[in-house]
């Protein structure tokens, strides 16, 4: 008998698993398209140079450690306002916005779905499909979750997510992504997040954008275009941004919560519960990366060397997906996997069963999750042929 005696043991996380077993195998060949990084063609997740110059700027200036306040880096917040709201919206003078540095992208989504079981929501809907974690964060917090249809048959279904979210009640939350649609890679239209908006303020729908790929679709302009169309609409809104594939700064655990409300007093009340949600958790954002960002975007040579850097990331995952699904195409003479070339970002979702999954894996040594789900980022481009005429042969 111990104190921990009444715990049941939780199913290993699927994705880890996956990485162990391809680490341990001793296959002459074999495929990962399981991980959830961007790899280069040499297979590395590299530091970007912008990164690695900024942080050496930053150390070098750095005098202390000292905490440095409940919103973090204020430099990083106000850069990342001006990435999402735009650098002239009048609702920052107004006093209308807030921002919190958060301990990457899930922080800032923990932030958020906390700040609306604060504010009395009860159930929360994510798309289906969706990342795990989206459930795994609403699910922690003690809230229901409830699913919206997203794509079928690997398009998007306006349909299905608009007919989803009008059952659900006022107050209720929702999780929305925006750029590069994890897993399916399928993105929601310019005007279709106008609908979204109009929704949620005529049901008092408490909306959550989540960011984790701003500039991996197209231009950093572009890619914030459905998210900004949507709190236009909507007027108000929560978003959680992450820097951790944009500038590759994964384990610095970097990201941003960010809020607009339609009163400064509104937003004045909920920067105090923000303020209490972390305190109450992390205590006090982490520092480095945020830093790192802040230095970067604040100065115009190692932003354009960043911005270079995220357009040579992106322009590698088009390529990628190009060439795997007219490889796709051609092998299995089925167009709609033509579809893969029109999706966004590091994941797309294949049509291939649990079983399917399994088998490419034991039998011929491909590397992939039960979902079907593939990362584009992960492929080296010389094994394009031989992935195609393997996924081929399970789709
Ligand atoms: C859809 C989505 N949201 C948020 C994140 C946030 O990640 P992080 O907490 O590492 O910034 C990720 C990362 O994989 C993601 O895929």
């Amino acid at each position: 008998m111990s104190l921990y005696s009444g715990l049941s043991t939780l199913p290993p996380d699927a994705l880890l698993g996956l990485m162990v077993a391809y680490r341990e195998d001793k296959r002459d060949e074999k495929f990962d398209l399981g991980v959830g990084v961007y790899k280069d063609e040499a297979g590395n997740t590299p530091i970007l140079s912008a990164v690695k110059k900024a942080e050496a700027r930053m150390l070098a200036a750095q005098d202390s450690k000292v905490y440095e306040g409940p919103r973090g880096n204020v430099d990083f917040c106000a850069h990342v306002e001006d990435f999402v709201f735009g650098a002239g919206h009048p609702a920052r003078a107004e006093g209308r916005t807030l921002s919190f540095t958060a301990p990457g992208g899930c922080g800032a989504l923990y932030a958020g779905v906390s700040l609306m079981r604060r504010m009395g929501t009860k159930k929360v809907w994510v798309s289906k499909p969706t990342w795990p974690n989206h459930p795994n964060v609403v699910k922690s917090l003690g809230l229901d979750v409830a699913e919206y249809d997203y794509a079928v048959g690997g398009t998007l279904s306006p349909t299905g997510i608009l007919e989803s979210l009008m059952q659900a009640e006022p107050g209720d939350g929702v999780i929305i992504q925006g750029p590069c649609h994890n897993p399916t890679g399928i993105d929601i239209p310019e005007r279709l997040w106008t609908a979204l908006g109009d929704l949620a303020k005529s049901k008092g729908l408490v909306v959550m954008v989540d960011v984790a790929y701003h500039g991996f679709a197209r231009s950093l302009g572009e890619d914030m275009a459905g998210v900004r169309a949507f709190l236009e609409a909507a007027g108000e809104g929560m978003v959680a941004y992450s820097c951790s594939k944009n500038f590759g700064l994964y384990r610095e655990r970097t990201g941003c919560f960010l809020a607009l409300g339609s009163t400064p007093e509104g937003i004045a009340a909920a920067t105090t519960h923000v303020a209490a949600i972390g305190r109450a958790s992390w205590s006090m954002p982490p520092a480095h990366g945020a830093g790192i960002v802040a230095t970067i975007l604040g100065d115009a040579e190692l932003r354009a060397e960043w911005e270079a850097e995220l357009s040579s990331m992106r322009n590698r995952m088009i390529a990628l997906r190009k060439a795997l699904s007219d490889a796709l195409v051609a092998e299995t003479g089925s167009n709609s996997l033509g579809e893969l070339a029109r999706q966004n970002g590091m994941f797309s979702q294949l049509p291939i069963t649990p079983e399917g999954a399994k088998k490419l894996r034991e039998d011929l040594g491909l590397y992939m999750p039960a979902s079907g789900r593939i990362n584009i980022a992960g492929i080296n481009a010389n094994d394009i042929p031989r992935i195609a005429e393997i996924l081929a042969t399970a789709l």
